[in-house]
């Protein structure tokens, strides 16, 4: 059997921020932004490891648990990851390839689905059964589409510690987001606010 190589989907060596898909034992779909932990070296495929540390609490590690299978869905729409974040994803944004198996993302550019065993305290670690590479478009460095995604994990970090040193950290990416990032930056942000006001 062929061995599937994870950088083949764009999760590459380091922390690969993916949106997962996972779904209950009842079959509820959900989406969030995870990071994919891969350490293998080099950018070589060979002595691989591939985990995430999935934090008590999310639907995500509960799901994990109950079906032991996820999605690392390799997606580039900023807005899609605030959603996610902070929201349940409208069910027609999910699309089921095994049928009633674990979900992917319609707009994911490539999926791949990874068995999930807990090994120790918060660390899972994955094994690659099967994906998708759907479209391979040439995405350059955008630093607005960065600084949304930073933005999001202070917001995180806000709805944890209630700490207003991320508010002031969010201001910061959210100035880069207006020089660099394009029409769905801008929409990312824009929604992130809003949900901070109602975070405050
Ligand atoms: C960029 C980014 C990366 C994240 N990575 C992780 C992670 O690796 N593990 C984790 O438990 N939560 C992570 N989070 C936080 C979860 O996405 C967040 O808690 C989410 O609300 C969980 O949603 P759920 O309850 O639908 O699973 C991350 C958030 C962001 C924005």
């Amino acid at each position: 059997m062929t061995r599937i190589n994870p950088g083949d989907f764009g999760i590459l060596n380091g922390i690969s921020e993916v949106i997962a898909t996972t779904r209950s034992e009842s079959g509820v779909p959900n989406a969030a932004p995870i990071g994919i932990i891969r350490n293998n070296g080099s950018h070589s495929s060979g002595d691989d490891q591939i985990c995430v540390r999935l934090f008590s609490g999310s639907h995500t590690r509960q799901n994990v648990i109950e079906t032991g299978e996820i999605v690392a869905n390799t997606i580039h729409d900023p807005v899609i990851y605030v959603e996610s974040t902070f929201d349940d994803l409208d069910p027609d944004m999910f699309k089921y390839p095994d049928n009633k198996g674990c979900p992917a993302l319609k707009h994911a550019d490539a999926w791949l689905l990874f068995t999930c065993k807990q090994s120790k305290g918060n660390l899972f670690d994955l094994t690659p059964v099967k994906g998708v590479v759907c479209n391979t478009p040439m995405i350059c460095v955008n630093r607005g589409f960065n600084a949304v995604i930073e933005s999001l994990v202070h917001a995180t970090r806000y709805q944890l510690k209630q700490d207003p040193k991320y508010l002031e950290l969010i201001r910061h990416h959210a100035q880069i987001i207006q020089v660099c990032g394009g029409t769905r930056e801008k929409t990312a942000i824009i929604k992130l606010k809003e949900i901070m006001e109602e975070l405050s």
